[in-house]
């Protein structure tokens, strides 16, 4: 999501120290000669010696309305906002004046495409491919934008949002989605979601529609992406605050999540009162959860893991230790957050998916504490009432002391090395705008590493450093091309890091910002931190989700929100003013769209 819906400012009231303050003062070691060594090489990656090296035409930045890649491949757009999601109930297409009904968007891709997954069929050539809708544009979902409202816009939007789940195949050299497939499923803010975890029935989880505080309707804005080494899917709930209103002035709890009193203009409350948070208190503690989602099984019902805590998630990228045991790293995207760690209490069994049902309800939450001497704590949250410490996970992390970040995205640990990347995007406090300022403003974001002491997934110490700071030329520390606002990151098969960008639209082609273009993905190869530019989107899009085909010769890629306008949404009698991509037909409206990219020769991703 762009920053446009992250409201300035931030509403962490500790005094726990920024990561600013972390880096001056991890300055000040190191000249005075306290630093440790630098962060160890990763030590015989498999990938490594083997890997093809990053071999690409790295191309230019570019402001054009097109997506663009190096000359030796081919992009392809595959599954855009509004395609029929391919469910045998109805395969509505796509009306290009925002003309579809609320029904007919149950049945059809979502707006906002962000994290996905590839899940095998058969190998590399057919598999599912699953993915969040994050946000949506109701300028663009509703021919006259919110100038009327009802139930049933209400409804549009709801079914615009969640996860959609498709069959793709490939057939000679080109992904095509498969229409009716079983599999075809949309998740929506409106589909019944199980919950389970600690805070499941928990006091604070209870409602008028749900006195067991076990089942809640809907999961939506949801970010990044997870899964797990059993085939399941995690859709992230992130900026879920943003349609809740809290009627009178905000509690404690809901100002530090910053639910306000009008919202931010979704108008769900005037005909879905849950979202009403006078008349529902409870109703926003059953969000801010990570959702795990069957994708094999277009039956199951999604369930809220609680265990891995309510906050504005960011991910939930899995890192499977030694013992078997898991990791999943998780960023709080809010100015100055924090970023968790939850470790599961037992491993999880191979061949034996009934045996994972619910390996994700227990476990130990953790929360980062990053220190000037280059080391760092997953601090573990805890408390005679489990479920209260998870709904306030959040106020737990600030009694724990833990670091507040740059806003954490994208989290990505290497599969092989367990080395964990995290791209803090930016940070834009506008009251302290000096530079020299140790709360000074990051805004054009880092990439920040660490290894776990053991390279064990459930150490409570780590190691860190900067891997590179983002910005235009001269204010960067990036070798190669240029880039800032990291946000989505992925590692391949072959063990390239990928960097994804999410420059606001009130800050593309601006000022520091004008070089470097269009948002962009490139790829490094961490071991030795060469950027290259791969991708550049087409005009006010963000770059966000990737994922391969286990042979590394397919590649998924979100464009998300092509065209958005420096407002929140687009005029809806001018919906093509910034972009008409992919479509750039004379009457439609830019969609985001799952874009495949292959090498014209069939070649390794990367090469
Ligand atoms: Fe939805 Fe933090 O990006
Ligand atoms: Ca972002
Ligand atoms: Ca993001």
């Amino acid at each position: 999501m762009s920053r446009s819906l992250h409201a300035p400012g931030h509403c962490n009231p500790s005094a726990n120290p920024t990561f600013a303050e972390v880096l001056l003062a991890r300055r000040s070691f190191l000249s005075a000669g306290l630093g440790l060594a630098a962060l160890a090489l990763a030590p015989g990656c498999a990938a490594r010696g083997t890997r093809p090296a990053i071999g690409f035409t790295p191309i230019a930045p570019s402001s054009e309305d097109l997506l663009r890649v190096p000359p030796e491949y081919e992009a392809r757009v595959l599954y855009r906002w509004g395609d029929p999601v391919g469910a045998a109930a109805g395969m509505p297409q796509f009306r290009p004046d925002g003309s579809n009904s609320a029904a007919d968007q149950a049945l059809q891709a979502g707006m906002h495409h962000d994290g996905m997954h590839y899940f095998p069929l058969q190998g590399s050539t057919h598999g599912l491919l699953a993915m969040n809708h994050e946000y949506l544009d109701e300028g663009l979902l509703f021919p006259d934008g919110m100038r009327t409202w009802s139930a049933e816009k209400v409804a549009k939007a709801q079914n615009a949002v969640g996860v959609s789940v498709i069959e793709v195949r490939l057939e000679g050299s080109e992904w095509k989605v498969i229409r009716p497939s079983k599999y075809a499923r949309r998740v929506t803010a409106r589909t019944p979601c199980g919950i389970s975890g600690p805070a499941a029935g928990h006091a604070t989880m209870r409602t008028a529609a749900d006195p067991s505080g076990r089942v809640v309707l809907g999961t939506y804005n949801g970010c990044a992406h997870g899964w797990t080494p059993w085939g399941t899917y995690l859709t992230c709930e992130e900026n879920w605050h943003n349609q809740f209103v809290s009627g009178g002035p905000p509690s404690e709890d809901e100002q530090r999540y910053r639910i306000t009193a009008k919202g931010r203009g979704y108008r769900w409350e005037e005909h879905d009162e849950r979202f009403n948070a006078a008349k529902h208190p409870n109703e926003a503690n059953r969000f801010g959860w990570i959702v795990e989602i069957d994708p094999y099984d277009p039956d199951s019902v999604p369930v809220k893991r609680t265990a891995l805590g309510r906050i504005k998630h960011e991910g939930a990228a899995c890192s499977v230790g030694s013992d078997g045991r898991l990791a999943f790293y998780m960023g709080d995207d809010e100015a100055f957050e924090y970023i968790y760690k939850f470790v599961t209490a037992k491993p999880w069994v191979p061949n034996s998916r009934e045996a994972n049902r619910n390996l994700l309800d227990q476990g130990t939450l953790y929360v980062a504490r990053f220190d000037a001497d280059g080391t760092g704590t997953w601090l573990p949250l805890t408390g005679p009432d489990p479920g209260a410490v998870l709904v306030r996970t959040r106020q737990s992390a600030d009694a724990a002391g833990a670091t507040k970040m740059d806003r954490a995205e994208w989290i990505v640990p290497h599969p092989v090395t367990r080395e964990v990347f995290a791209a803090l995007t930016n940070s834009t406090e506008r009251k302290n705008a000096d530079p020299a300022n140790p709360r000074a403003p990051n805004p054009f974001g880092h990439i920040v590493r660490w290894r776990e002491e053991g390279d064990d997934i459930a150490a409570t110490r780590f190691r860190w450093e900067v891997f590179a700071l983002a910005g235009p030329e001269g204010k960067n520390t990036i070798k190669g091309d240029a880039f800032a606002c990291p946000d989505g990151l992925w590692i391949d098969a072959m063990g390239t890091l990928w960097v994804q960008t999410d420059v606001s639209p009130t800050a593309l082609g601006r000022g520091d910002f004008a070089a470097l273009g269009n948002n962009q993905m490139l790829a490094v190869d961490p071991e030795v931190g060469v950027f290259r530019r791969f991708l550049t989107g087409p005009r006010g899009c963000e770059i966000t989700g990737f994922h391969t085909t286990p042979d590394n010769r397919s590649a998924f890629v979100n464009i998300q929100h092509p065209g958005e306008t420096p407002g929140d949404r687009s005029n809806p009698d001018n919906p093509r003013s910034f972009s008409n991509w992919p479509d750039y037909a004379a009457d439609g409206r830019p969609r985001s769209a799952t874009v495949v990219i292959r090498r014209k020769d069939g070649g390794i991703i990367g090469t």
